[in-house]
């Protein structure tokens, strides 16, 4: 391969940004196969006149894009994962990230979940769902093909807020927060695009992006969320197609992001033409007035939200909100992703919202949450931890040498099931934080409080007394 040399477009970026560009068009070209070896970067350097720093640079990229080996003094090869073969992506690219078991084992103590409390819900959603399966027979026993009017205009009710209403055109129930927000990512890019991510979050929707065969790359945030000079950086450098945010209450940090950067953002993602999901789960309980950024870049933020976090997950009522025009493209990226809407479970979500119980329901949750909220304030009083008295979670920091994993691990020998950091990197990282998040809104409170106390003793009794067996 050391005579193939790359067309770079004449351009306004950087060369070695533009070199790379170049190199990654003949491998979407098929010119350069996975496997190929790129020039020596000295080599590359003579024949294009410039400095083997430029051409370290654009490798380093390439590298950062995934889209090349990249082991010092051993040669810069094409991988497999490449956008060819973005449509096959391996197994084991697929499943990374994420460290909660998928079946939680018995008797441990759930503190790795942010549904809402059960607060007696089962009063109001059990005589609901009798009455929709008594009034609607056909529906029960068939597929849903409908989206009725009312399940739109509960949509527009539970999404809107802080002055922004979507239309009901472009509402479209889902069958939760998590399933809009897959529908939305692939009705919106294809295989081998790139998605954008905080380098921390929600991380079952990243890890569903690579799933469907998207490239995740990330963005660096700090405790005010994403920052805009390195969005701006990644839109310039790895072209996402789109990136998923939760401004009004990030999921495991806690940050709410400040409406300048919410205005930054907005002007970036039009500049670039990237599209965005707004995460709106915990919108309605922070109480959060920052605009969304919905009514700042309307033309192309999709919304989601849903029932789970506030009212009851079971019901897994959901809404996507779309820019104008692409609600049908949606609904049919919706069905195909899910197998389609449950009936009596989007007419359930439907009637708590208009009938005012979502509402009455969210207020209570909000109480409790605020409630236990207070009691980790008292109970870790000692430590370092963020924490909102409307968020169900606590962002951890662990005094040295815990390790977030062996502190999860120590956690788990003591029954309590909490999350390392690692389940929330969107990709793998040199860098850690040293952190756990401990949600809190599972059983009832006094199990809570329990739990609480149990990893404050674990704190303060220190690293040494635990030997590694879980
Ligand atoms: C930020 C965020 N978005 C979405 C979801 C999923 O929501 P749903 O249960 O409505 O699918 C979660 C659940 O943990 C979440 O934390």
């Amino acid at each position: 391969m050391t005579n193939w040399l790359p067309t770079i477009v004449a351009g306004d970026g950087p060369y070695y940004a533009r070199l790379a560009d170049a190199i990654e068009t003949a491998v979407d070209d098929g010119v350069l196969a996975p496997g190929a070896r790129l020039p020596p970067q000295r080599n590359l350097a003579f024949d294009l006149g410039v400095t083997i720093g430029t051409i370290g640079r654009a490798y380093a990229l390439l590298r950062e894009r995934g889209l090349v080996s990249g082991e010092v003094g051993r040669g810069t090869y094409i991988l497999d994962q490449g956008r060819g073969q973005a449509d096959r992506p391996s197994l084991a690219f697929s499943s990374f990230g994420g460290t909660r078991l998928t079946d939680a084992p018995p008797g441990k103590l759930r503190m790795d979940t942010t549904a809402a409390p059960d607060l007696g819900q089962d009063a109001v959603v059990g005589p609901l769902f009798a009455e929709i399966a008594r009034e609607n027979p056909l529906e029960i026993a068939s597929y849903s093909r409908t989206h009725l009017n009312s399940w739109l205009e509960a949509g527009v009710r539970w999404l809107g807020r802080n002055g922004w209403r979507p239309q009901p055109d472009d509402m479209v129930p889902t069958h939760g927060a998590h399933a809009a927000a897959l529908a939305v990512i692939a009705a919106m890019t294809a295989p081998g695009d790139r998605v954008a991510f905080e380098t921390l979050t929600y991380s079952q929707i990243s890890r569903s992006a690579r799933l469907i065969g998207r490239r995740t790359v990330s963005m660096e945030m700090d405790e005010h969320g994403l920052v805009p000079d390195d969005f701006e950086r990644v839109c310039a450098q790895q072209h996402p197609k789109l990136a998923f945010l939760m401004p009004a209450g990030h999921n495991p940090t806690l940050a709410i992001l400040p409406e300048d950067r919410r205005r930054q953002i907005a002007d970036i993602a039009r500049r670039y033409n990237v599209w965005l999901i707004e995460d709106e789960v915990y919108g309605g309980t922070t109480g959060d007035p920052t605009p969304l950024l919905a009514s700042l870049a309307p033309e192309r933020t999709f919304v989601v939200g849903g029932l789970s976090k506030s009212v009851a997950a079971g019901v897994r009522g959901g809404w996507v909100a779309c820019p104008p025009n692409v609600a049908q493209r949606l609904k049919v990226t919706h069905k195909l992703t899910t197998g389609g809407l449950s009936f009596i479970l989007a007419e359930a979500g439907a009637r708590l919202v208009l009938s005012g119980a979502a509402a009455e329901l969210r207020d209570r949750v909000t109480g409790e949450i605020a409630a236990r909220e207070g009691l980790a304030r008292q109970i870790l009083a000692e430590h370092e931890f963020t924490s909102h008295p409307h968020l169900p979670f606590l962002w951890l920091k662990l005094p040295s040498p815990w390790l977030s994993g062996t502190f999860k691990a120590a956690a788990a020998r003591d029954n309590v099931l909490i999350d390392d950091e690692d389940e929330f990197k969107a990709d793998r990282l040199e860098r850690s934080f040293h952190r756990v998040r401990i949600a809190f809104s599972s059983v009832d409170r006094a199990a809570i409080v329990a739990g609480f106390r149990r990893v404050g003793s674990l704190l303060e009794s220190g690293a040494a007394g635990y030997d590694g067996e879980v």
